[in-house]
């Protein structure tokens, strides 16, 4: 019979396809987070954002108008790794144990990423002006997540 055979390779082809594609342990994480959310967001995420808000505006005084901007390569530095901390961070609240769902939470973390991201570019090309429309974008990322999520 030819039928035999073919039947063997065929069901040796099922069971290595199932072995291949069975669920496998997944290693343990690398990651060890440290910081809970509230940590992050006191003591890394708010910091950052107010050296990227505060690097840009008008003080008006009884001296007169102050135009505000970075002015050295220090300044830019600092705007610069700022916003990069901020845009990082938002991976952090991504990962486990922080993040509270895998939906809007992931979205809007995401949405600081995409500032802060934007943000060290307009560093870079030392843009006063994409810095400060910026402001506006990370001040909702930030907005938008505390109105669903700190219940505090
Ligand atoms: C993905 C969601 C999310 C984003 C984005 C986010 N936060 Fe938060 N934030 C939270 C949550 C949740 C809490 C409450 C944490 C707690 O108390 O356990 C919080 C709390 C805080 C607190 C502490 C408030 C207090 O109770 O004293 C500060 C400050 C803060 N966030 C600043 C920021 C800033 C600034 C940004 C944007 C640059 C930001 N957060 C973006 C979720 C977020």
């Amino acid at each position: 019979m030819q039928i035999m055979p073919r039947a063997w390779v065929v069901l040796a082809f099922i069971v290595t396809i199932s072995f291949a594609c069975g669920p496998t342990p997944s290693p343990p994480s690398p990651y060890q987070p440290v910081a809970s959310v509230r940590q992050l967001m006191i003591d890394v995420i708010d910091p950052a954002a107010d050296v990227v808000w505060d690097s840009v505006g008008t003080i008006v005084s009884a001296d007169g108008i102050e135009e505000l901007y970075p002015k050295t390569e220090e300044d830019w530095n600092s705007v610069r790794g700022s916003a990069l901390i901020m845009a990082e961070a938002g991976n952090l609240l991504m990962m486990e144990p922080r993040a509270r769902d895998n939906e809007e939470w992931m979205e809007m973390a995401q949405a600081m990423v995409d500032a802060g991201s934007a943000a060290v570019s307009a560093a870079e090309a030392e843009d006063v002006e994409r810095i400060f429309a910026l402001g506006e974008d990370i001040y909702y990322s930030c907005d938008n997540c505390h109105m669903k999520y700190d219940d505090m």
